[in-house]
C-alpha cells in the first residue's frame, strides 16, 4: 500500500514508518520536525534499505496538503502528528488544540477533498481519564482529562466518530496507545526528547548515562501494591506492529473501530526501576516526591479485543523494553543530536 505518515519523523512514527518499509508498503512522511530530526529516517532508511519521501512541513498548511495529496496517491493516512507534551499543554492551551486539532481538521479536509477516507489515528489510554474499570477495556466510558492534551485526543476522538456516522465512506481505526516505551533493538532509533524529560523511562536513562543525577518517584502512597504508580508498558515495535496490523482492518472497510494498544500488565514505578537495574546491571538511585498533580494510581489494559479482531498482541516483556530503551540511551547519549 501506499501510506501516508504524518509526524513519521517522530518516536512513535520512525518505528511504524521502518516496519511499513520492511513490509513492503510505500512511505511519504510530512513532519515539520518541531519535537523531531531528519536523522531518525536517514536511519530507518539504513535499517530498511528502503527511503520514505519526506516532506518537512506542517499538518496545519492546507496548501502543502493539498499539494502532497495531488503529487500522491495513497491508500491510508497514519497521523501521528501532534504535540504531546502534557505539562507544556496546561501552559499552552491553544496552541495545543490548534496543532492537535486544527491541524487534523485540515488534514481531514485535505484528505476527503482527494477521495481518501482511510485514516489511522494515534489516540491515548488518557482518554479514560481516571478509568472507570481496570484493566481497561475499550466499552469503558471515556473520562475527565486533567490536561489540555488529553483534551484534544478525546476531542479528535469525537470529531473522528461523527464524521464516520456522517460519512459511511470513512474507514477509521481509532488507536488508544497505552505507555510506549523501548526502542528498535538495533540502537539506532529511539524516543528523542528535548530537555527534562516528563517521561518516567528516558528520565530513567538519562539517570542512568549521568546526565540526571537521580530518579524522583512521585508518589508511594497510591492504592497499589507498592504504593507507587501501575501503568501499562508497551514496547515501541510491538505498537508499530500494532498499525500494521490495523491495515489489515482497513482493507476490510469496517468503519469506525477502536483498540487498546496495550500488553495488559500493570507495572509499577518501582517495578520498572528494578527490572531496569537488573536488564542492565546499572543501579538507579531514586527519592520518593511527592504526587505529581493529574497522575492517577493505576492504568492498564485489556487488549483482548485488538488480539481477537486484529490478530495482534504484544511480544515484548518490560526486561525486552529496560535493555532496548537503554541500548538505544547509551549508543546515543545526546539522542539524534551529535
Ligand atoms: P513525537 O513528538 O516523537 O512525534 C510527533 C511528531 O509530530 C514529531 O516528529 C513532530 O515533529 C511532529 N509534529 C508535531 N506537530 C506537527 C505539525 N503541526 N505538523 C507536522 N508535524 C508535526 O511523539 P510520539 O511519542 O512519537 O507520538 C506520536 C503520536 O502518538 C502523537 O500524536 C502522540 O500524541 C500519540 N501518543 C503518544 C504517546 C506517548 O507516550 N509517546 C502515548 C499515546 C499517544
Ligand atoms: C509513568 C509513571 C508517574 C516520571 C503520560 C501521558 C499520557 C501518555 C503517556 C501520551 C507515573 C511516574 C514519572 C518521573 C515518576 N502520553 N513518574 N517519576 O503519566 O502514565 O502518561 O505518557 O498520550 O497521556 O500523561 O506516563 O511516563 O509520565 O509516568 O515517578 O520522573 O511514572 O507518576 O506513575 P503517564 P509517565
Amino acid at each position: 500500500m501506499n501510506i501516508f505518515v504524518t509526524g513519521g519523523a517522530g518516536f512513535i512514527g520512525s518505528h511504524t514508518v521502518l516496519q511499513l518499509l520492511r513490509e513492503g508498503h510505500d512511505v511519504a512522511v510530512l513532519d515539520n520536525l518541531c519535537n523531531s530530526s531528519e536523522e531518525s529516517l536517514k536511519r530507518v532508511k539504513e535499517l530498511s534499505g528502503k527511503e520514505a519521501k519526506l516532506y518537512v512541513g506542517d499538518i496545519l498548511d492546507r496548501e502543502l496538503l493539498d499539494r502532497i495529496c495531488d503529487e500522491n496517491d495513497f491508500d491510508c493516512c497514519i497521523h501521528f502528528a501532534g504535540l504531546k507534551a502534557v505539562g507544556e499543554s496546561v501552559e499552552k492551551p491553544w496552541e495545543y488544540y490548534n496543532n492537535n486539532i486544527t491541524g487534523t481538521l485540515n488534514l481531514l479536509d485535505s484528505l476527503r477533498k482527494h477521495n481518501m477516507k482511510n485514516f489511522i489515528f494515534s489516540s491515548s489510554a488518557t482518554v479514560y481519564g481516571d478509568p472507570a474499570m481496570i484493566p481497561i477495556t475499550e466499552e469503558c466510558p471515556k473520562g475527565q482529562c486533567t490536561n489540555p492534551y488529553g483534551w484534544t485526543k478525546s476531542m479528535i476522538e469525537q470529531i473522528l466518530m461523527d464524521m464516520a456516522k456522517a460519512d459511511k465512506e470513512w474507514n477509521i481505526v481509532i488507536l488508544r496507545y497505552f505507555n510506549p516505551i523501548g526502542a528498535d533493538p538495533s540502537g539506532r532509533i529511539g524516543e528523542n526528547p528535548k530537555g527534562i524529560p516528563n517521561n518516567l523511562m528516558p528520565y530513567v536513562t538519562q539517570v542512568a548515562v549521568g546526565k540526571l543525577e537521580r530518579l524522583g518517584v512521585f508518589g508511594d502512597d497510591y492504592d497499589t501494591p507498592d504504593g507507587t504508580g501501575v501503568r501499562d508498558y508497551i514496547h515501541v515495535s510491538d505498537l508499530a506492529d500494532g498499525h500494521i496490523k490495523a491495515l489489515k482492518k482497513i482493507k476490510e472497510k469496517a468503519g469506525l473501530c477502536i483498540y487498546n494498544l496495550g500488553t495488559g500488565n500493570g507495572v509499577s514505578v518501582l517495578e520498572l526501576v528494578r527490572s531496569f537495574e537488573k536488564a542492565n546491571g546499572i543501579t538507579i538511585p531514586y527519592d520518593i516526591k511527592p504526587r505529581r498533580a493529574g497522575d492517577i494510581a493505576m492504568c492498564y489494559a485489556d487488549a483482548s479485543k485488538a488480539k481477537r479482531e486484529l490478530g495482534w498482541e504484544a511480544k515484548h516483556d518490560i526486561v525486552d523494553m529496560c535493555r532496548d530503551s537503554w541500548n538505544w540511551q547509551s549508543n546515543n547519549p545526546n539522542g539524534y543530536d551529535r
